[in-house]
């Protein structure tokens, strides 16, 4: 981006809105005129705000308690109104449900709960209609075992599909072919028949896992992303894509590679010679964007799947910051030292030219304000904002998960019963069926961690169903619906939902925010999370308190603040000039300086 470009925009835009913005009267502000040629240096992948849709729990139009297409068709004003430009759509293809869409029966029909083809076009009409894209999940590392493929592949040795798949026989005494776990649990390895070769699943057995060093499964692959392209689509997230590739000899994992075996899955021998292959064959046939979930791929390895020279994609999902409390499958206590440590190892892999996706939850996580924040009625929804400031004003296209724009919570669960993930199930199972645990150390545990939370139910209104379904919902809705609801934040100008579409107004005036360089200016800092955006004369400080207690600030590097671009409403801002800030509790405000 020119330096031009830079401080001619944020200049004009501080002068005409800054003070606006900052009161919170910025959601009117038209964005930059489309086709402007300096506008045009940045794609839209770059500009653009992500909202991710698990389409179960999102909106229920025909009340049989399960979320469908139709009813996101419904939702999307509200989409508009938030400043969406994509929309990531989690699984909507036909499944038997093992692990929720995760595993594909058929990668060219909707799932029959969610609607139907005609159902699937009117809601592509009707986003691009409003000039929202959608992309796709992926899920190419295994489908399920009731696709045609595998129903075939398992019949035996000489099945026409056989080597869609990855088949091995037992050792000698019977057992697996090596120690691979499984991520639900269990060996990664299982028979479909008695005495038969086994198959590889690194997830459940429901999930086996595509052989892509079979050139006809990957012909397959790039068939079906055709398919979607050609409908309309506008690219994919690309479910564990390092993954792919396997090291066919399959030898045992050390004691140290069984502790963390997300690594040695995602570094096979062909990853990127096949992701290269998928590029030149697909995605360089459309305009699209790309972002692989890049599970066991550390910071400085970025760049060998978003590095434009190599032709692989665009943006890459890590998640150390987000695991800053696991170890394992435990839960463990946290520092914002060690979040910042995440960050800052992050964007020193990435330098200035790198790019990556910046996210709170998705829905394989706990909800944001109750990972990250304080949930308690006093602090909930400062803390929402304080967290979704840091989220979008980092560098990085922005994905925000579906009610994380309210403030919506981790679910309070009391027993096992209330939980629907394969995981949760099979991790009980194992340890304390297997009286390893206690289920009151598990239910705890699980209480902090649990994918479930962020899949409950969407908070509509207040009412019964949440505005959800007028059924019985798949998943039970938080009962605090009746306080967290999107009906009751639309018009109330300091709710939570109106601050998202403050930030995100936010951000698409000012382009510094979008793809200036990021620096944490104070990375030991107990408290504060402060960092700066820069390009050229263009500067923005981001300041963000992570606690409950005031802090008097003194701003490092000799900074000065001027106005305020945006403030969460956590205490009074400081005056033009300042050195010094007093930040209120979870306050989070943005000075150009
Ligand atoms: C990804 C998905 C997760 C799923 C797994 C297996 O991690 O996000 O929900 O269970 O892949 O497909």
């Amino acid at each position: 981006m020119s330096f031009f470009r830079a401080s001619l925009t944020l200049a004009s835009a501080l002068a005409l809105s800054a003070p606006a913005l900052a009161r919170g009267e910025a959601t009117s502000v038209a964005a930059e005129p489309a086709g402007d040629a300096a506008a045009a240096e940045v794609p839209w992948w770059k500009t653009g705000v992500v909202y991710q849709i698990y389409p179960r729990s999102f909106a229920d139009s025909d009340g049989n308690g399960v979320g469908d297409l139709n009813g996101i068709t419904q939702h999307l004003d509200y989409l508009k109104d938030l400043g969406v430009d994509v929309v990531w759509l989690s699984p909507h293809f036909d499944s038997p449900n093992v692990d929720n869409g995760y595993d594909i029966r058929d990668y060219r029909k909707v799932m029959s709960e969610f609607g139907t083809m005609a159902d699937f076009d009117r809601m592509l009409a009707e986003m691009r209609k409003r000039g929202i894209r959608l992309i796709i999940d992926l899920v190419v590392n295994h489908s399920s075992d009731q696709h045609a493929w595998f129903e075939n592949a398992k019949t035996g040795p000489d099945a026409k599909y056989r080597d869609y798949y990855i088949w091995r026989p037992g050792k000698a005494d019977g057992s697996p072919p090596n120690n691979y776990p499984s991520f639900f649990g269990g060996s990664a390895w299982s028979r479909a028949t008695p005495g038969g070769d086994y198959y590889l699943h690194y997830f459940a057995r429901q999930q086996p896992d595509l052989n892509w060093d079979n050139p006809q499964v990957r012909e397959g692959v790039y068939d079906i992303m055709r398919f979607w392209l050609d409908k309309g689509v506008s690219g994919f997230r690309m479910d564990v894509i390092p993954l792919i590739s396997k090291d066919q000899t399959f030898p045992d994992l050390s004691a140290e590679q069984l502790a963390d075996p997300a690594k040695p899955y995602a570094h096979g021998p062909r990853t990127h010679e096949y992701l290269r292959e998928m590029n030149d064959k697909v995605l360089s046939k459309y305009d699209t964007m790309t972002v692989g979930e890049a599970i066991g791929i550390a910071d400085d390895e970025d760049h060998l799947f978003t590095a434009p020279e190599r032709r692989e994609l665009n943006m890459i999902f890590h998640f150390d910051a987000s695991n800053v409390d696991r170890d394992g499958w435990r839960w463990k206590p946290w520092t914002l030292p060690e979040l910042k440590a995440d960050y800052d190892r992050l964007y020193t892999a990435l330098g200035d030219k790198g790019w990556t996706a910046t996210f709170l939850a998705n829905h394989d996580k706990p909800r944001a304000v109750s990972h990250f924040g304080n949930d308690s009625p006093k602090w909930r929804e400062l803390s929402a904002k304080a967290l979704a400031t840091m989220s979008l004003m980092q560098r990085g296209t922005p994905f925000i998960y579906q009610g994380d724009e309210l403030g919506m919570t981790n679910f309070p669960f009391t027993s096992i019963d209330q939980f629907d993930d394969i995981s949760a199930r099979n991790l009980w199972r194992e340890k304390v069926g297997g009286g390893q645990v206690s289920a009151a150390d598990m239910l705890a545990t699980l209480n902090r961690t649990s994918r479930d939370h962020t899949r409950t139910p969407m908070q509509w209104t207040a009412g019964e169903g949440a505005g959800f379904t007028t059924g019985k919902p798949w998943l039970a809705i938080n009962p605090n619906h009746d306080r967290i609801n999107a009906q009751s934040q639309q018009a109330k100008p300091g709710s939570v939902l109106s601050y998202y579409r403050r930030l995100i107004a936010l951000r698409k005036q000012v382009p510094v925010l979008v793809d200036g360089a990021y620096r944490d200016i104070d990375p030991g800092h107990a408290s504060v999370y402060a960092f700066t955006r820069t390009d050229g004369d263009a500067r923005a400080v981001v300041l963000i308190n992570f606690s409950d207690q005031p802090v008097d600030y003194a701003l490092p590097d000799g900074i000065a603040v001027q106005a305020p671009l945006i403030d969460n409403g956590g205490g009074p801002t400081a005056a033009p000039g300042a050195r010094r800030v007093t930040l209120g509790p979870w306050q989070a405000t943005v000075y150009r300086y």
